[in-house]
């Protein structure tokens, strides 16, 4: 058996070594970063959770689950501090909870392009949820191809001093959609080959993208076809 614990910092004891070594070091801000970065991860937990429950739902109820599967993630302190600065602002806090809104990351994978909407409605009309963000890039792809579906959401997280609203991004996908993201993100960001040699491929990729695309619309209307017969 693997007992599976969660490293994450103690921030007495961080802002204790920072005061030793460097003298009168004042932890405030970091604090409340790290503060600020559990909360995201209880809302990845909160949504994680919600899903797990429809599901479960779909599974004994339905004949049909629209979820292929899920993925969650917290993006790295140390990407989002490059993210920020990418966007043109320095490190604090405020700036942090103004601007990114992907912290906690929650992939839903569903089976057919329709599933996609009965997942999104299924979460956002939960009383608990608000929908702040919605960029819908199956109906209108990325230039490079992408398509996905993505929501930023908040819900109340529960702490010892009361509720707060924290935002989580949703990124909802079919299994085509994801072959080729995934797919098309390792060959872009494959560290070992030059930028332009990738470039030279982009209208081809960008083609297997709505290829996929066509396939799945044949394949959501076989579906439908004989849920219907
Ligand atoms: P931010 O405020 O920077 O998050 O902007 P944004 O939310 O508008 O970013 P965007 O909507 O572009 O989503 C970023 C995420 O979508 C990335 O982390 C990837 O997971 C995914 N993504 C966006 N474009 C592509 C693409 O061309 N290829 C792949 N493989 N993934 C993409
Ligand atoms: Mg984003």
């Amino acid at each position: 058996m693997i007992l599976q614990r969660n490293n994450l910092p103690n921030i007495n004891q961080i802002s204790d070594e920072m005061s030793r070594v460097l003298g009168d070091y004042d932890a405030t801000e970091l604090r409340r970063f790290f503060v600020y970065y559990q909360q995201c991860q209880a809302g990845a937990k909160e949504f994680g959770t919600k899903l797990e429950n429809l599901d479960s739902e779909f599974e004994m109820l339905e004949n049909h689950n629209p979820i292929h599967h899920m993925e969650t993630r917290m993006k790295a302190p140390q990407s989002l501090i490059r993210k920020l600065a990418k966007k043109g602002y320095d490190f604090s806090v405020d700036a942090v909870k103004q601007n990114i809104f992907d912290i906690a990351g929650v992939r839903v994978i569903t089976n057919y392009l329709d599933d996609i909407e009965t997942v999104e409605h299924a979460l956002t009309k939960q009383s608990d949820v608000t929908l702040l963000k919605r960029k819908d890039y199956i109906s209108h792809p990325k230039p490079s191809g992408y398509r996905s579906l993505h929501l930023v959401v908040s819900v109340p997280v529960f702490q010892a001093n009361g509720p707060i609203e924290i935002p989580v991004e949703i990124q909802l996908r079919t299994v085509g959609m994801d072959m080729w993201a995934s797919l098309e993100h390792k060959l872009r960001y494959k560290t070992d080959v030059d930028k332009h040699n990738v470039e030279q491929y982009a209208s081809q990729l960008k083609g297997y993208s709505a290829e996929l695309n066509q396939i799945e619309t044949h394949m959501q209307d076989i579906f439908n076809h004989l849920q219907d017969s």
